[in-house]
Order: structure tokens, then C-alpha cells, then sequence
């Protein structure tokens, strides 16, 4: 639509600074000392939605993140989309690794770097951009919803209440989310799954204080070998997880789709160079894409315990301690998961030690049909904009709220994703293509276009 075209070429340079004065507010869910920046967060998208053109903006409290509603609602007969993003981000540590500050984006290489870049605020912020297109032309083709939280990297507890109580505002026909990747601007793909996620923390306790590793060492169990010894345990030698019932109710894909999912573009060099690694490692039998996408693994997030500080210290630890995540695919339930954890851990524990298993947070794996009228509408609108049709691929991250989409308000959603993988999401250096960014605003419309078209009753 040269229309849209035209507008967006006009707003170009408004659009993004728009986004890096996002970007410049550090809002960290995951550490109270950004609680104030994180509400002046959602203040700033409110105010954003309401000069985009969206009716009944308002900013939700709730007992953590607020989360910013805002709606257009141009006929009740017409379809409706409901527009789900976080302002939230990670916390952008380590500091020393960033070439420039984390909130204080900069251009380079065609690529904006910041916290948030690309998860999530330069892709939600896509969509409040490329409503302004069509309400400032006049060509809004269905009725749109935004639902915008501050907890998505802390687990989304309070959306699931806010879902509950508010089942009749936020009523819809379909989820839309930008926060996953493609393949690449050359190779647009569509994700069609997300998988869940069960996290934990374990605690192991050997002597009742930190000895001196000379008087006590060599006859009193230390926690550190202990935890490191239980985790190695975790994986055999195929590096298949060892948790009895782990797999049980894993859901095998048959072979012809594994067939279509390995005929995805994928580069295996170019993945190790990308990383630095030498080889890739993971369970037998498996392809990285498979790995990654429709496996369910066990990593650590962090280990610690003893000294870590300058210099060194001679002592053996009281304590030891990691943080282990779970990525869980069709249909595992991360609460079943997360008891079959607690209990094989707390079972392989040698007598000289304690353990403390805790749960943390945790979500459901979702699939996402590619038979529905919605993805035809994504289908449609990348193959419109990108000259290409994309191919579906099952993503290996998480979104523990899109499951209680389904749960709670019966929506399916589809995953309109622009990033790129190797966007360094929760690592130093998070980027944004600039042609990412400008491709989403070009490309939303037409969902939302097609999506009306197709789904006329
Ligand atoms: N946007 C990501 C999820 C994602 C990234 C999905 C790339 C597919 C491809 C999201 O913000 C995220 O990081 N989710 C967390 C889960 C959450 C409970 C902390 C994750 O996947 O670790
Ligand atoms: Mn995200
Ligand atoms: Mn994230």
C-alpha cells in the first residue's frame, strides 16, 4: 500500500528515535533498584500508544510491573488482534563486555545496540508504529488491542492474574507477538513453537561453616565437588538427561517432520565460527536444529559458592549453589518436571552433604497451528514485504504466557518475530538490525490487513 509506504518513509527518523529514547530507560524487572525506571517505562509507552492513535490507554497496576492496555476499536463486527510485548528487559550485566552503554543506544553497522533492542521494546515498538501508519491513513482494517507488561523476563506472574480478571477487555481472535527471530532478512521464517520452561535453585550444605582447607580438607565433603559431581550426573554419556521420567511424555515428531524441519537453511560452520566454539555438543541422535527447537534440555545458568573474590583464599566452603533451567517441548508439564527434579536431586545427594531444591518460575511449551487463518495472514504479509515466502521453524526460547493465551482467554497466537538469533539477547551487546526494524513496521500492516480479510465471517 503506497499509502503506508509514504507515511513510513515520511516518519523514518521519528521512529527510531522514538525507540532509543525507549531504550534509554533501564527497565530491569529483575532488579528492584529499576523499579522506578521501570514504571517511568510503562508511563512512556502509555504515553506512546496514546499519540500513536489508541483509545482507553491506561496503565495497569498490578503487584509487581504495571502493564499498559490500550485499544482501538473501530467496529465491533470486525476481527480483532490483540497485540501482546514487553517493556521489560534483562539486566545487562556483565558491564565491562558492552562496547558502549547498555542504555545509552548507539548506530553501528546498521545496527542499534542496546539493552532491549531487540527483546523486546524495538520489537513491540514495531507495532505501535505501524498502528500510527494506519490510523494516520485512515486505513485500519480491523480492530486492535495492546497489551504491553513489564514481567516478561521475570516469569509473567501477574499477566496470568490480569488475564483472569479481565477476560472481557481483552477479548479477541487473535494473539500477535514480535519477540522471536528469524533466520534472517534473506530467509524470513515464521516461529511455530516456543518451549517451556521449568527453573530451578539448589542449595547444597556440607560442613556447618567455611573450614580452612588445610585443617579440615580431604576429610570433610566439600559442596562445591558435590554440586559439581550431582550436575555432571544430570546428562550421560549421549547427553541424554537422566531424570527418571524426564522424557516420559515427550512428544516424538514423526519422520517426515523431522525431515521438513532439518530442511531449514542451517549452517553448521558458520554457527561454530559465530560462537567461537570448536564443535557443538548435544544429545545423540539429534540435529542442532533439533536440539534447539523440539528437544528439551537441562542447562546451568550459574554456579557458585567458596571464595571467587582477589586473589585466593585456602577454604572449603560451606555451601555451594546453582541455578538449573529446563527447556520443556510438547507435552511436558514444568510442574511435574520441576518435582521430578526436586526429587532425583535430593535422591543422588551423598549423606555428607544437605540439599535445598527451589522452584522458581516456569511455563508451558506451545505449538503453534500453521493451518489457521492468522498465520496465513503473517504467511501472507511476509511474503508480501519480503518478496519471499517464510518457512516455519519451531524456536528454542521461551514465552510462558503465550500458553495461558490459550488457557485463559481460548487464543491461539502466531509469533511474528524479526530478530535474529545471534542478536545477542541477554548478552552484552544486544543489537537491532535497523532494517529489522523498519521491515516489522512495513510488514505488520498486511497481518492485520489480511488478517481482517481472511477472517470475515
Ligand atoms: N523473547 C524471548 C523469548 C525468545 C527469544 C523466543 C528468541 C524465541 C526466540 C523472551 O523475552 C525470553 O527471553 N524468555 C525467557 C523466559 C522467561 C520466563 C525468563 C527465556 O526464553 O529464557
Ligand atoms: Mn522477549
Ligand atoms: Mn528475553
Amino acid at each position: 500500500m503506497q499509502v503506508w509506504k509514504d507515511y513510513q518513509a515520511e516518519n523514518k527518523d521519528r521512529f527510531l528515535e522514538e525507540l532509543l529514547e525507549l531504550l534509554r530507560i533501564p527497565s530491569v524487572s529483575a532488579d528492584s533498584r529499576f523499579n522506578g525506571d521501570t514504571q517511568r517505562c510503562a508511563e512512556a509507552v502509555k504515553q506512546r500508544l496514546q499519540e500513536a492513535g489508541a483509545d482507553k490507554v491506561e496503565v495497569c497496576q498490578t503487584a509487581g510491573h504495571p502493564i499498559v492496555y490500550g485499544e482501538k476499536i473501530i467496529d465491533p463486527s470486525l476481527p480483532t488482534v490483540l497485540v501482546y510485548g514487553h517493556y521489560d528487559v534483562q539486566p545487562a550485566d556483565p558491564l565491562e563486555l558492552w562496547h558502549s552503554g547498555p542504555f545509552e543506544p548507539v548506530i553501528k553497522d546498521g545496527n542499534i545496540y542496546a539493552r532491549g533492542s531487540a527483546d523486546d521494546k524495538g520489537q513491540f515498538y514495531m507495532h505501535v508504529k505501524a498502528f500510527e501508519t494506519m490510523y494516520k491513513t485512515n486505513s485500519i482494517p480491523c480492530n486492535i488491542k495492546f497489551m504491553i507488561e513489564g514481567e516478561e523476563e521475570v516469569g509473567s506472574a501477574n499477566l496470568g492474574i490480569f488475564l483472569e480478571q479481565n477476560k472481557e477487555r481483552l477479548k479477541a481472535d487473535v494473539v500477535l507477538i514480535s519477540d522471536t527471530s528469524m533466520i534472517s532478512l534473506d530467509t524470513p521464517s515464521i516461529d511455530t513453537g516456543l518451549r517451556g520452561l521449568a527453573y530451578m535453585e539448589v542449595e547444597v550444605t556440607g560442613p556447618n561453616r567455611d573450614l580452612h582447607s588445610g585443617v579440615y580438607g580431604g576429610a570433610v565433603a566439600n559442596p562445591a565437588t558435590i554440586l559439581a559431581k550431582m550436575i555432571a550426573s544430570l546428562h550421560d554419556e549421549n547427553n541424554h538427561i537422566t531424570i527418571p521420567g524426564f522424557y516420559d511424555k515427550v512428544q516424538e515428531l514423526s519422520a517426515d517432520e523431522r525431515t521438513a524441519l532439518n530442511a531449514a537453511p542451517f549452517d553448521e560452520e558458520a554457527y561454530k565460527q559465530d560462537l567461537g566454539i570448536a564443535d557443538v555438543r548435544g544429545e545423540k541422535g539429534y540435529s542442532t536444529i533439533e536440539r534447539t527447537g523440539i528437544r528439551p534440555t537441562l542447562e546451568v545458568n550459574g554456579i557458585w559458592g567458596g571464595y571467587t573474590g582477589e586473589g585466593s583464599k585456602t577454604v572449603l566452603p560451606s555451601k555451594a549453589f546453582a541455578k538449573i533451567s529446563m527447556r520443556l517441548v510438547p507435552n511436558q508439564d514444568w510442574h511435574e518436571i520441576s518435582d521430578l527434579f526436586t526429587k532425583h536431586f535430593e535422591a543422588i545427594a551423598p549423606k555428607s552433604v544437605k540439599v535445598k531444591v527451589t522452584k522458581h518460575h516456569g511455563g508451558s511449551p506451545y505449538v503453534t497451528p500453521t493451518d489457521s487463518v492468522a498465520f496465513k495472514a503473517a504467511h501472507e504479509a511476509i511474503s508480501t514485504t519480503f518478496g519471499k515466502a517464510p518457512i516455519p521453524v519451531r524456536g528454542g526460547g521461551s514465552i510462558p504466557i503465550v500458553a495461558l493465551f490459550e488457557k485463559t482467554l481460548g487464543l491461539k497466537t502466531v509469533l511474528m518475530g524479526f530478530g535474529l538469533d545471534s542478536d545477542n539477547l541477554h548478552s552484552p551487546n544486544e543489537k537491532y538490525g535497523l532494517a529489522n526494524y523498519y521491515k516489522g513496521i512495513e510488514t505488520i500492516p498486511y497481518f492485520h490487513k489480511y488478517f481482517a480479510e481472511l477472517a470475515k465471517k
